[in-house]
């Protein structure tokens, strides 16, 4: 989480450091903050709140100078605090630095500098790299020096951004674990935690990799190994461009990717026949195959789960990635591991995908975000091809992971050209289900918005979609839901029906209608409010959510859109911005 940049050129640095720490902001919202130097001189301007807030209060955009970093915050170590805000300095206030990642050794560090004379401002894990560069610079070392020599001395995951006024004219950088990616100007060079972020000002993009060392100065770029030699490194053009992600007319990007889903599966569903065939083989014939996923994108594997069981009769286990290495004994040289991440980036997942390589395992991920740091790890990758996702609520990768698992179950049984062919009609009922439902469901969200708890209930392949509505609802709205099997409802929550307590049922006509159904009246009966989500019409349900029918291995694709709606206009309806939902963040790098 947390999201850096540094600019280094012959523009004013601060607008650009700002317009570039909004692209990253969805990786963390709590607090920002810009550091520049100009004629010599470090200023830092920094506070909590959201970006247009701090600029409202504090112009961040208006300090002077072409050099400067920014951050912008998800707090992990210390409060929402201004003191905690990004940039951090050091005492004589002559370095400043923007840090992602957490250093797992901060307090040993901090005790030792302290005893030594330095005085500490701030709670954070972070303060300690601008004090360590700051001893190395009084030594006389130059910024870059004192980076190489302070990045070995952090333990746990640390790629920053150092100025300092007494080495001017440059930016260095090192990254350990989170990501850091250099970009080529006309007018200068950028650092950033994502592309995306330069994407637009920048023509060319260098990954730096664990452990080595940019400096940035307006006249170029040069890289460093972590023992201080130059290292010769390749660039490639960037073709996205950040206008691609403005909100085009919507209020909010999460309206705006759920609006884009039709567009986005022919996108998901246009693979390499080969890979898949051969990724398909290796899950047949490996001893057994383990999904690791978080959030949404481990509903998506729950899904998969059912279409590999059903089209390629093969079982394989989903397990949440923050618990998989509590499994890592079992993995080893015959176990296929398929890690599911939009970000490519989670933690957890990038953890248990290093502990399974080292046992062995073929690594295949499904991953959005292209030259991520899981996609190093892989054997094989596999891309989701929808785009930037920027609201934090995952909605169309989430769309696209079901059609690469529903691609590679029928790569089981050598079909992958009919499940392409099933899935072209796809676009089309998914933008019925929008259309019949985007404004009934408003109107429903303003009559539901003072609910407290939803629950959300399905069967068999369409269970996960119950996980995963209730998954959006709480997210984007901070109302209490919870999503599971329609027949374990009876096994406890159904204690917790009350008159009038919503409850969404998936109940699309296919082999899961009857006993969903059954589940459903079980409800009714205790005055649960019924919101069914199916293709036939049912007198019980209070409010019928109309959907298209389709193949029964399809209906996922459709039954979440309704879901994803009424999250999105629930939180609206209750004032909340559902795109950077509080204490959240779209890429969540740490364990
Ligand atoms: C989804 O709406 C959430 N933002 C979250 O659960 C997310 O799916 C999870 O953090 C996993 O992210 P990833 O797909 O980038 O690994």
């Amino acid at each position: 989480m947390c999201g850096i940049i540094g600019y280094c050129g012959k523009q004013a640095a601060a607008p650009i450091t700002f317009e570039a720490l909004k692209r990253v902001e969805y990786r963390g919202y709590d607090s920002a903050g810009i550091a520049v130097l100009s004629n010599g001189q470090l200023l830092v301007k920094k506070d909590i709140g959201k970006l247009d807030e701090i600029e409202a209060k504090h112009s961040l955009s208006s300090l002077p100078g072409n050099i400067a970093i920014g951050h912008t915050r998800w707090a992990t170590h210390g409060g929402v605090t201004s003191a905690n805000a990004h940039p951090q300095y050091d005492s004589s206030e002559t370095v400043a630095v923007v840090h992602n990642g957490i250093i797992d050794n901060y307090q040993e560090l901090r005790k030792q500098l302290a005893s030594n004379g330095h005085h500490f401002a701030s709670e954070t894990d972070t303060e300690v790299i601008p004090h360590l560069i700051e001893d190395e610079m009084k030594q006389g070392l130059s910024l870059e020096a004192a980076v190489l020599a302070t990045a070995p001395k952090l333990e746990g995951s640390s790629t920053f951004l150092a100025i300092s006024s007494l080495d001017p004219g440059k930016v260095v950088g090192t990254r350990k674990g989170s990501p850091l990616a250099i970009g080529i100007g006309d007018h200068g060079y950028f650092a950033a935690s994502d592309a995306l972020a330069f994407s637009g000002q920048a023509h060319q993009v260098i990954p730096l990799a664990d452990t080595e060392v940019v400096i940035l100065t307006a006249d170029g770029i040069e890289f460093l190994d972590a023992a201080g030699n130059k290292l010769a490194k390749e660039s490639r053009d960037i073709k996205s461009k950040w206008h691609d992600s403005h909100k085009q007319g919507y209020q909010f990007f999460m309206l705006k990717e759920i609006m884009e889903q039709p567009q986005m599966l022919e996108a998901a569903a246009t693979q390499d026949r080969e890979l898949f065939t051969k990724i398909a083989l290796d899950i047949l014939r490996a001893g057994q195959v383990i999904v690791t996923a978080c959030g949404t994108s481990r509903y998506a594997a729950l899904v998969g789960r059912y279409l590999f069981s059903k089209v390629g009769k093969k079982f394989c286990d989903v397990v949440m990635a923050s618990e998989f290495h509590y499994f890592a004994d079992s993995v080893d040289k015959n176990t296929v591991v398929l890690a599911v991440s939009q970000s490519g980036e989670t933690a957890d997942v990038i953890e248990g995908v290093q502990m399974a390589r080292d046992a062995g395992a073929q690594i295949v991920s499904i991953i959005n975000r292209p030259q991520s740091l899981l996609s190093e790890m892989s054997d094989h990758v596999i891309y989701l091809n929808c785009g930037y996702e920027i609201s934090v609520p995952a909605t169309k990768s989430f769309l696209s992971q079901l059609v690469i698992f529903y691609l590679l179950s029928f790569s089981m049984v050598n079909s992958f050209d009919e499940a392409v062919n099933n899935l072209k009609g796809i676009s089309n009922e998914v933008t019925k289900a929008i259309a019949w439902n985007n404004e009934p469901l408003r109107k429903l969200s303003q009559s539901l918005k003072d609910k407290d708890d939803f629950y959300y209930i399905a069967r068999g392949i369409n269970f996960a979609i119950a996980s995963e509505g209730a998954l959006k609802l709480k997210e984007v709205s901070y109302i209490h839901a919870e999503g599971m099997p329609a027949g374990e409802l009876k096994h406890g929550t159904l204690a917790l029906i009350e008159p009038g307590t919503p409850v969404a049922v998936i109940c699309p006509d296919d082999y899961t209608y009857r006993e969903t159904l059954s589940n459903a009246i079980e409800a009714k009966s205790r005055g649960a409010y019924i919101i069914g989500v199916s293709d036939k019409k049912n007198d019980i349900y209070d409010f019928w959510v109309k959907i298209p029918k389709v193949d029964e291995l399809l209906y996922p694709i459709i039954t979440v859109v309704p879901l994803q709606l009424l999250a999105y206009h629930l939180a609206v309806s209750r004032g909340h911005d559902p795109d950077r939902p509080r204490n959240l963040a779209k890429s969540v790098t740490v364990k």
